[in-house]
């Protein structure tokens, strides 16, 4: 009920701006749409002072004060920091886009800024623009630069508070929100303009005012606008947990697969843009040091498969340490996967979703007149597929064998010795045209 209310004033809000006008993307925006959707697996990267304590990037939200945090600026320094070889492993796994944290709540920015001195170079004795770093490096390995900013502010006083952050303190009776909407975008500006093509600019934080008594007017269509001006290939997607707001060009869930909500923060209805899911590898986005339950190459290629058959894309979670390295289990996750994707890959990029909902068994994904079956569950031994799925053909991905299928008066049913156990064993299905 909250959220509804929520969508209803944020739609208000939108239209209260003077830029409520009907969103059409540009030509440039429905490319890299297409060229995001078919790129299905991403890194994201939360990287910030917050890693120095080790327990996630909302540590400054625990009861520190603000000035008391940014302390650890001064000790900022990531010997083991490697642009490149991030790129490399994050390449080797088979992800082909990274989506970094410039600024996160904490407020604090991880690129040479002339907006605030909170920031890489003037705050730390580090002094190396990582925004610089990355984009290099990613340009060397031909991943896609996303760059995640975070609209909320725990630290500077013109933020208006919302529901977060509220015992940094920040002086209570003061806020200047056309201030902070400057600053912001002429953060933005500086993001998208020294820093080559940034595909996608990725928001988050709008849930701060969820509960303010008077709707909360984030004024995010011109700033979505003046992104458009400013590259007009990149895309727009706001982590606010609702249905896409006019001017965004992909969707967005957190945590939970399109559709699903085991984790309380989805539930939206499902648009027609682009889709990504985020999910952690552990269970933090931030390093926490205590968080060594990472999910298993077999949980996380599954995972990958199940966005995939809900024609989403996987924007999966590293938090690197503090030294500027990341953690040994999560290299370990990015080797396993790209070996996975080595071998298995066409059967992911560049598809669309199944055709029919989640099975028992898995799920599927469609390229053309190839539908791949992605048995999950080791020992399926029958398939049956709805009759609208004309089978021509069927065998198994790896080894071509042919797979038995028998016509019922209800579809196609596929007949198999028990499936092995591996993370995903492929069926590829030929339909005939
Ligand atoms: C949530 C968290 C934030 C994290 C983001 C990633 O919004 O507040 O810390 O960066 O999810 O999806």
């Amino acid at each position: 009920m909250k959220k509804l209310l929520f969508s209803a004033i944020a739609a208000l809000s939108i239209f209260s701006t003077s830029a409520a006008d009907k969103y059409v993307p540009s030509e440039e925006v429905k490319r890299s749409q297409k060229e995001f959707s078919a790129d299905r697996f991403g890194i994201f990267i939360h990287w910030g002072i917050y890693s120095m304590f080790g327990q996630g990037e909302w540590y400054l939200n625990y009861g520190v004060r603000a000035d008391e945090y940014a302390k650890a600026a001064k000790g900022f320094y990531p010997v083991d920091f490697n642009a490149e070889e991030w790129a490399k492993a994050i390449k080797g796994s088979g992800a082909r886009y990274i989506c970094f944290t410039s600024r996160h709540h904490d407020g604090f920015s991880m690129w040479d800024t002339k907006q605030s001195d909170y920031n890489i170079m003037k705050a730390t004795p580090f002094k190396r623009d990582i925004i610089k770093e990355l984009s290099d490096a990613c340009r060397k390995e031909d991943l896609k630069l996303h760059l995640y900013y975070s609209h909320i502010d725990w630290t500077r006083p013109d933020y208006p508070r919302g529901r977060t952050g509220l015992k940094t303190g920040r002086d209570s009776t003061y806020s200047d929100w056309n201030k902070y909407y400057k600053f912001m975008n002429a953060q933005l500006t500086e993001l998208l303009t020294n820093y080559g093509p940034i595909r996608a600019i990725w928001f988050d934080g709008v849930w701060d005012h969820d509960q303010d008594s008077v709707p909360f007017d984030w004024q995010l269509r011109p700033q979505y606008d003046m992104i458009h001006r400013l590259q007009p290939a990149c895309l727009i997607g706001n982590n606010h947990h609702i249905t896409p707001f006019e001017g965004e060009d992909i969707q967005i869930f957190e945590r939970d697969a399109p559709g699903e909500n085991t984790a309380g923060l989805s539930g939206q209805d499902i648009s027609r843009l682009p889709l990504e899911t985020c999910q952690t590898m552990n269970g933090m986005w931030g390093y926490k040091a205590i968080d060594t339950n990472y999910k298993s190459t077999t949980e996380l290629i599954r995972f990958l498969v199940k966005t995939a058959g809900l024609g989403a894309n996987l924007l999966l979670n590293i938090g690197p340490q503090p030294n500027g390295e990341l953690p040994a289990t999560a290299l370990d996750r990015l080797r396993g996967m790209g070996e996975w994707l080595k071998i298995n890959g066409e059967t992911i990029y560049g598809t669309e979703g199944s055709p029919f909902a989640e099975q028992p068994w898995g799920t599927a994904t469609r390229n053309g007149e190839r539908l791949f079956l992605h048995i999950i569950k080791p020992g399926t031994t029958e398939i049956h597929l709805p009759s609208d799925i004309k089978v021509r053909k069927a065998e198994i991905f790896s080894s071509r064998i042919p797979v038995e299928t028998r016509k019922t008066k209800n579809g196609t049913v596929l007949h198999m010795e028990a499936t092995p156990d591996v993370p995903d064993h492929i069926i590829e299905v030929t339909l005939k045209k």
